[in-house]
C-alpha cells in the first residue's frame, strides 16, 4: 500500500505513525504545507482522564509527551474582580509545536516520509497512491474540492476569537471574564509550559466591532487587549503568532470518504475550542482510521473506510454536540452577567451539559457548597423561602406562583392518555394522576384537555365541556389535594389543524380510519398538517374566534369549580393557537397574521378571556414551542416578544417546549435538548420558565435550576415509567422526610437506606476510576 497523508497536524501525523508502526512494509508520505518548525498557535489542552487511553497507543511518543506536559486540576472563573475555583478536573497541556515535533520525530524513526513546504490542494495531483488521507484541517481544501461527495455543513460561530499567548504565570485553567463598555470579553487561558500560556480571547461581534478590532492588525489588537486585561495580565504582554481575528467554523460532513480519499480530524468535523477536544478527537479518529485501514484496506478500501466511520461517527457527533452547546453559551455569555459569582461559575462549569450537579459534588464538594451558601441566601432574600439550614439542593426548594406554593421544582409534564370516552376522565385517569401525585412531584399537569368535542386531537382525548367531565376531573383533583402535597394544573388546548386523528399509539397524526368519525378542522390558515393526508382546515373566521374564546372561558370556569390550582393555555406543538404563533402555519393577511403582534393577537385574546375567569391569586401559564426546527420558523426574538405579551396579560410561567409545528421538522435531540430555549426566555425576559424535554435525572434538574435555565423542570416520559421519580431523588440526595404518605413510610425508609449505600458505592467507584494527576510527567 502507498498512502498519502495531506496535513501534518496531530491527526495526520498520529495516523501516519500508527499505521507505519503496524505495517512497516507500507509506504506512507505526509505532505505538509508549513515547515517542520513553524510554531503557529500556542498550547493544546487535553483532559487528564482520557490522556492515557489514546496516547498510550504508541508508548514511545506518549513517554516523550508526558515530559512535555504541564498538569493541573483546577478551573478558575474570574468574574467582576472576584474568583471561584473548582478542583478535581484534571488537565494536561503542552505546546502545539512540542506535540508536533514529538510526533514528527516518531514518524521519521519509523520510516514515514515527511515532505514539508508541500501544498496539496487536489489528490489528483498526487500520482500513484492507493489511498489519500485528507487531514488538512478545518479549512480543508480537499474537502471543499469534493464537497458534492462529502457534503459538508459549515457554520460560522458568531463570536470573534484570536489565539494569543502570554508569559503571565497561571496555576489553573482560568477563564477571565471582563466587562467593557461595549460588552463582555472572555479569555480562555492555561499554561502549557514553564512561562508560557495560551490566551484564546473571544467576544460577540458587536463588542468586537464597537471596540474597533475590525481595523486593528494582530499587534495593535494585542496592545488593545493588554489594556483591557491589564489587571489580569499582571504586567505581562500578550504574544501574537498569526493571531488573526476569526470566527470558529463548525464543520460536519455527511460522508467521510469518497473513492480513495478519507477525511480525518478537523477536516471532517470540528469541535469548539471551549471544550478543548479538537486535538484529542483528531488523534482518536487517527487511531480508528489506522486500525480500520491496517485490518481491511488491502482487501477493500470502502470496507476499511466504513469500519472507521462506524467506529467513530457517534463519538464525534456526541463531542460535537457538547461543543456546540458550550459554544452557544459563549455566544450569549452576557445573559448570565447579572448573576452572583458562584452561580455564574456554576453556569460556566455546567454550560456544555455533560457536567452536572452530581459530577461537581464528586469533583469538588466545596465548590458546590460555596454555590449553595450564596444561592439559598439569595433565594431567601428574593422569595422569603428559607432553605439555608436544610440545604436540600435546588430541586427541593419551594417555588411560588402567585398564591400557590409548590413544594419542589419537579413537574409531571402534560401527557395525553388517549383513554377517555366522550371526553370523560375515568378510572385510568384517576389511577394515573393519583400515582404521580403520591410520587412526590410538586406540580402535576393534566393532559391537553379540550374545551369542545371538535377541539380534541383524537376520540380518546379528555375534555371539559360538560358536567360528567367536570365531575371526573373533580374526583381526581380532590384525591390529589386530600392525599398528596402536589398541586395540579389544568392544561386547556384546541387541536386545530392536527385534530381528528387516531390515538397516540395508533397511526399518530393520521386521520381516524373510519371516515365517518372524522370532523371538520379549523386553523389559523387553510394548510393541512400533512398535505394529501390530513384534511385541509378552514381558516378561522372572526365569528369562529369568538366561539372558541367562549369555549375556553367556559372550560376555565369548569376547571375552577373542579378545584384545579393552576391553569395552562397550550400554545405549542402546532395545535390551534401555536398555529397562529408560527409564521410557518399562519399565512393570514388580516390583523391576526403577519408581524409577531398580529400572530399573537388571537392566542392573547383567548388567554385574556381565561384570565378574566381565573381568580387573581391563582397562577396561569402558557406552553410555547420556542423553535419549529424548520427553516422560516419562529425565532428567539419572536418567542421573547410573545412571552412578554403573555406576561403582560397575566401569565406567571412560560412552559417552554419546542417543535411539532410542521411534520418535516428536523429536531436536534440530546439530553435536555430544549433547555436552551427555556434558558433564553428566562435570561432575556426575566420571566419564570419551565424546561422540558429528555430530562431524566435528578442531577439534571438541580443543574438546570442552579444555572437559572429554568425555575421548574417538567419530566414527561420519565414519569410514565416511574411515578415515584421525585421520591427516589429525595432518597438519592438524602433529603429529609417531606409529606410522606403514612402507608408508604416503610418503603420510603428502605429506599433512603439503599440509596445512601448505593451513593457511597458509586462515589467510591468513581473516585477509584479517576486517574491520579501525573504531576511529575
Ligand atoms: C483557538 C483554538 C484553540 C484550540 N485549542 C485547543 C486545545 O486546547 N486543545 C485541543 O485539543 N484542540 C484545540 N484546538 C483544536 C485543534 O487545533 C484542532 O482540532 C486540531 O489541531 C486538529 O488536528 P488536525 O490534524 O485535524 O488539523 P490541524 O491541526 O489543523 O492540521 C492540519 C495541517 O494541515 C496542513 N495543511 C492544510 N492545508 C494543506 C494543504 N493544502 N497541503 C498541505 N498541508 C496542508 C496545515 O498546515 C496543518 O498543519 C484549538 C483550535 C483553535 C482554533
Ligand atoms: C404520551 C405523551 C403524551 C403527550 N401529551 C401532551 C399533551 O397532552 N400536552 C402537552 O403539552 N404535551 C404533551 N406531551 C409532551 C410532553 O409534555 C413533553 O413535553 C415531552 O414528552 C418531552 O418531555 P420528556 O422528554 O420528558 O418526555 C406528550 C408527550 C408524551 C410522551
Amino acid at each position: 500500500m502507498k498512502i498519502a497523508v495531506v496535513g501534518g497536524g496531530p491527526g495526520g501525523l498520529y495516523f501516519a505513525l500508527l499505521t507505519k508502526k503496524a505495517r512497516p512494509d507500507w509506504a506512507i508520505v505526509v505532505f505538509e504545507q508549513n515547515r517542520a518548525d513553524d510554531t503557529f498557535g500556542f498550547g493544546v489542552v487535553f483532559s487528564d482522564e482520557t490522556l492515557g487511553e489514546f496516547l498510550s497507543r504508541d508508548p514511545q511518543s506518549y513517554d516523550a509527551l508526558k515530559g512535555a506536559f504541564a498538569y493541573w486540576d483546577d478551573i478558575i472563573i474570574r468574574y467582576k474582580g472576584d474568583e471561584a475555583r473548582c478542583g478535581g478536573n484534571g488537565f494536561a497541556g503542552c505546546s502545539r509545536i512540542a506535540l508536533l515535533n514529538i510526533l514528527q520525530k516518531r514518524c521519521r524513526a519509523l520510516g514515514v516520509e515527511l515532505r514539508f513546504q508541500t501544498v496539496v490542494d487536489d489528490p489528483a495531483d498526487l500520482g500513484g497512491y492507493d489511498m489519500v488521507v485528507a487531514a488538512d484541517g478545518a479549512g480543508s481544501r480537499i474537502r471543499e474540492r469534493y464537497k458534492d461527495h462529502f457534503r459538508p455543513d459549515t457554520r460560522m460561530n458568531r463570536n470573534k476569537f484570536a489565539w494569543m499567548g502570554s508569559t503571565r504565570p497561571l496555576d489553573a485553567f482560568t477563564y477571565f471574564f471582563k466587562e467593557t463598555a461595549h460588552g463582555v470579553i472572555c479569555a480562555h487561558t492555561y499554561q502549557y509550559e514553564a512561562g508560557l500560556g495560551t490566551w484564546v480571547i473571544e467576544m460577540g461581534p458587536q463588542t468586537w466591532g464597537a471596540l474597533g478590532f475590525a481595523d486593528m492588525d494582530e499587534a495593535v489588537s494585542a496592545r488593545a487587549l493588554e489594556a483591557i486585561f491589564a489587571e489580569e495580565l499582571l504586567g505581562h504582554p500578550l504574544i501574537v503568532n498569526r493571531s488573526l481575528w476569526r470566527n470558529f467554523p463548525r464543520v460536519a460532513c455527511e460522508r467521510w470518504w469518497h473513492d480513495n480519499i478519507v477525511l480525518l480530524g478537523d477536516a471532517k468535523a470540528t469541535a469548539h475550542y471551549s471544550i478543548g477536544s479538537g486535538t484529542k478527537l483528531a488523534m482518536e479518529c487517527a487511531i480508528a482510521l489506522s486500525d480500520a485501514v491496517t485490518a481491511k484496506a488491502e482487501a477493500s478500501l470502502p470496507a476499511a473506510f466504513d469500519a472507521y466511520e462506524a467506529a467513530r461517527r457517534m463519538a464525534v457527533e456526541v463531542t460535537q454536540h457538547n461543543a456546540d452547546v458550550s459554544m452557544a453559551w459563549f455566544e450569549h455569555m452576557s445573559r448570565s452577567f447579572d448573576m452572583k459569582l458562584h452561580q455564574f461559575a456554576m453556569v460556566v462549569m455546567c454550560r456544555a451539559k455533560s457536567i452536572t450537579w452530581d459530577n461537581l459534588l464528586l469533583r469538588d464538594p466545596a465548590f458546590v457548597s460555596a454555590f449553595e451558601d450564596e444561592w439559598y441566601q439569595t433565594w431567601f432574600e428574593q422569595s422569603g423561602f428559607d432553605c439555608r439550614a436544610e440545604r436540600p439542593g435546588p430541586m427541593f426548594t419551594p417555588f411560588a406562583l402567585r398564591g400557590l406554593t409548590l413544594a419542589n421544582r419537579v413537574v409531571v409534564s402534560p401527557m395525553a392518555q388517549y383513554r377517555a370516552s366522550e371526553g370523560v376522565p375515568n378510572d385510568w385517569h384517576f389511577a394515573h394522576y393519583a400515582a404521580r401525585a403520591l410520587g412526590g412531584a410538586g406540580l402535576l399537569f393534566t393532559e391537553m384537555t379540550c374545551p369542545s368535542a371538535e377541539a380534541r386531537i383524537s376520540l380518546g382525548c379528555a375534555g371539559l365541556w360538560n358536567d360528567a367531565q367536570e365531575a371526573g376531573w373533580k374526583r381526581i383533583v380532590d384525591f390529589v389535594h386530600a392525599e398528596s402535597g402536589a398541586a395540579i394544573c389544568l392544561q386547556l388546548g384546541h387541536s386545530g389543524a392536527k385534530g381528528s386523528t387516531q390515538l397516540g399509539w395508533e397511526a399518530m397524526d393520521h386521520p381516524i380510519e373510519r371516515a365517518a368519525d372524522n370532523w371538520p378542522l379549523i386553523a389559523a390558515s387553510a394548510l393541512a398538517y400533512v398535505e394529501g393526508r390530513n384534511a385541509i382546515p378552514a381558516e378561522l373566521t372572526r365569528e369562529g374566534m369568538d366561539a372558541i374564546i367562549e369555549e375556553f372561558a367556559r372550560a376555565a370556569w369548569r376547571g375552577l369549580r373542579a378545584g384545579f390550582d393552576m391553569l395552562e393555555l397550550h400554545c405549542g406543538h402546532g395545535y390551534l393557537l401555536a398555529g397562529f404563533l408560527s409564521p410557518l402555519t399562519n399565512r393570514r393577511t388580516d390583523a391576526y397574521g403577519g408581524s409577531v403582534e398580529g400572530r399573537a393577537r388571537f392566542p392573547l385574546e383567548v388567554f385574556a378571556a381565561m384570565r378574566a375567569v381565573w381568580p387573581k391569586e391563582m397562577p396561569m401559564s402558557v406552553r410555547l414551542s420556542a423553535c419549529d426546527w424548520a427553516p422560516g420558523g419562529i425565532g428567539e426574538d419572536d418567542v421573547a416578544a410573545i412571552a412578554r405579551a403573555f406576561a403582560a396579560a397575566g401569565c406567571d410561567l412560560i412552559d417552554v417546549s419546542a417543535g411539532q409545528t410542521v411534520a418535516d421538522q428536523k429536531p436536534v435531540y440530546g439530553r435536555m435538548f430544549q433547555a436552551g430555549f427555556a434558558e433564553a426566555v428566562r435570561n432575556v425576559t426575566g420571566l419564570a420558565t419551565m424546561a422540558v424535554g429528555a430530562i431524566t435525572e435528578p442531577a439534571q434538574i438541580n443543574t438546570l435550576i442552579a444555572c437559572r435555565r429554568a425555575d421548574l423542570v417538567a419530566l414527561g416520559r420519565a414519569h410514565l415509567t416511574d411515578p415515584f421519580f421525585t421520591r427516589r431523588a429525595e432518597a438519592w440526595y438524602g433529603v429529609a422526610q417531606r409529606g410522606w404518605q403514612k402507608p408508604y413510610i416503610p418503603g420510603l425508609l428502605q429506599a433512603h437506606r439503599e440509596a445512601a449505600r448505593e451513593r457511597e458505592r458509586l462515589t467510591e467507584l468513581q473516585r477509584k476510576a479517576k486517574p491520579k494527576p501525573k504531576r511529575e510527567g
